[in-house]
């Protein structure tokens, strides 16, 4: 009978062909076989069994027993030594990653060859499992090993190329400004909180009532022309177009108390916008109301405000003006910084240029706000801090205002 290497199974001593699904050729009866030599085997086998097979018709075969499990020592000896090498060339944290996912993750060569257990017979598995927990310690403790040197070696490098010159000179820091038009804001606030002056806020949406009619425009009135405004779609309720509307709110909250309060904040309008008019602008609104307020106090205020706004001795002057809610009216001009008095664009070639328009407060509006004209009298002003900002710092159109060019705050 020829006998070629076939799978030793200690459970199968008959010679037929095996029906355990894992010995693919035959086994033999044991008193078929007779053990002739042995000799030291691989790492973990004791010994290699050599039979010599007394075979019907007197033909004799050798059989290497244990086949099976010698195939798999084999095999982890082989994936130790690949593993070794493999893990010397290793280089890097990514390298050693992929070392350990060919070799010994769940997916990996050792997993791989251990699957094969199941086909060894009972006798021989906690051998081999034996010997692969020994391969698989090695190699962990070569990897760790192996690890950590690297680890060292990739700091290293990194504190070699990445390490900081503390001796360099830093990088300038670029410092925020304010806008141009917050810093007059700023100033405007200083100047006439000083003078005791509250600051009061009122709402940029607000009501036609209060934006015109209880300003003395009812509906119609054709001083309304010259504040025409962006409309929201709820009916009379629109942008402020300026804030003298914040007059009649702060004098209902605090008549019959006298009052001297500023009002700034952003009006809209629907405008021809120019080098000075732009269709969203700030305005301050000024309010002083108690009994006997005259129009020298009106002057005294703005003229002191003007002097240390832009320095003693600027040019000022007051012309006679036209408003609904204040009787008399004024504008104060400013002779223009720009063009210093010559004429251009932004004093529109006059030489001056309008800083704001004020007045005693209109009887009937003092009356809106709750204080008894015949006992009360009030002055009133609204200034355009957007303008003041063009001449104090020399600016020659407001609508860079809103561009974000940053180059316009190096002019504060
Ligand atoms: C008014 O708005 C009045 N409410 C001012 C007032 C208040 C008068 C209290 C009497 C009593 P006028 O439309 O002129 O007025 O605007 C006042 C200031 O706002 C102007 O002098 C100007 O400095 C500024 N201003 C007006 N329109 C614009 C605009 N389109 N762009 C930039 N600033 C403007």
């Amino acid at each position: 009978m020829l006998v070629q290497n076939g799978w030793y199974h200690g459970a199968c001593w008959q010679l037929r062909p095996c029906r355990r699904t894992s010995c693919q050729l035959f086994c033999f009866s044991k008193t078929e076989v007779q053990r002739t030599t042995s000799s030291a085997g691989v790492r973990g086998v004791p010994e290699k069994f050599f039979f010599s097979l007394a075979a019907p018709g007197g033909k004799k075969g050798i059989i290497l027993m244990n086949i099976m499990q010698q195939d798999i020592l084999q095999q982890l000896e082989q994936l130790q030594q690949d593993a070794q090498t493999a893990l010397t060339q290793t280089t890097t944290t990514e390298a050693i990653r992929e070392w350990y996912s060919e070799y010994l993750s769940r997916k990996g060569r050792l997993t791989g060859i251990l699957r094969n257990l199941g086909n060894l017979s009972a006798e021989e598995r906690p051998l081999v499992g034996k010997v692969a927990n020994e391969v698989k310690a090695v190699l962990e403790n070569a990897l760790q090993e192996h690890q950590s040197a690297i680890a060292r070696a990739e700091l290293e490098a990194i504190r070699r190329t990445e390490s900081v010159d503390i001796t360099l000179p830093g990088r300038p820091q670029n410092l925020g400004k304010l806008h141009v038009t917050t810093r007059a804001l700023r100033d405007i606030y200083a100047i006439f909180t000083a003078m005791g002056f509250q600051i009061y806020d009122s709402p940029e949406v607000d009501t036609d009532e209060y934006n015109f009619q209880l300003l003395n425009m009812p509906p119609g009135h054709p001083a309304r022309d010259m504040w025409d405004t962006f409309y929201t779609t709820t009916p009379g309720l629109l942008l402020r177009t300026h804030t003298s509307p914040g007059q009649v709110h702060a004098m209902r909250q605090y008549a019959p108390e006298p009052i001297r309060v500023i009002l700034p904040g952003k009006c809209y309008r629907y405008e021809a916008v120019d080098a000075s008019h732009e269709s969203m602008f700030y305005q301050v609104e000024g309010l002083a109301v108690g009994k006997h307020i005259t129009f020298s106090d009106l002057k005294g205020v703005l003229i002191n405000f003007a002097n240390q706004m832009y320095g003693q001795g600027r040019k000022a002057r007051f012309r006679k003006s036209y408003f609904p809610f204040t009787e008399p009216s004024v504008e104060m001009d400013i002779d223009c910084v720009l063009c210093g008095g010559k004429g251009c664009p932004v004093c529109k070639n006059t030489g001056w240029l309008e800083m704001l328009g004020a007045g005693m407060v209109q009887p009937r509006v003092l009356q809106n706000g709750g204080y008894d004209p015949t006992e009360f009298s009030g002055f009133a002003f609204g200034m355009g801090p957007d303008r003041i900002a063009l001449q104090k710092y020399g600016i020659d159109d407001i609508r860079y205002f809103f561009t974000n060019d940053a180059r316009l705050l190096e002019r504060v």
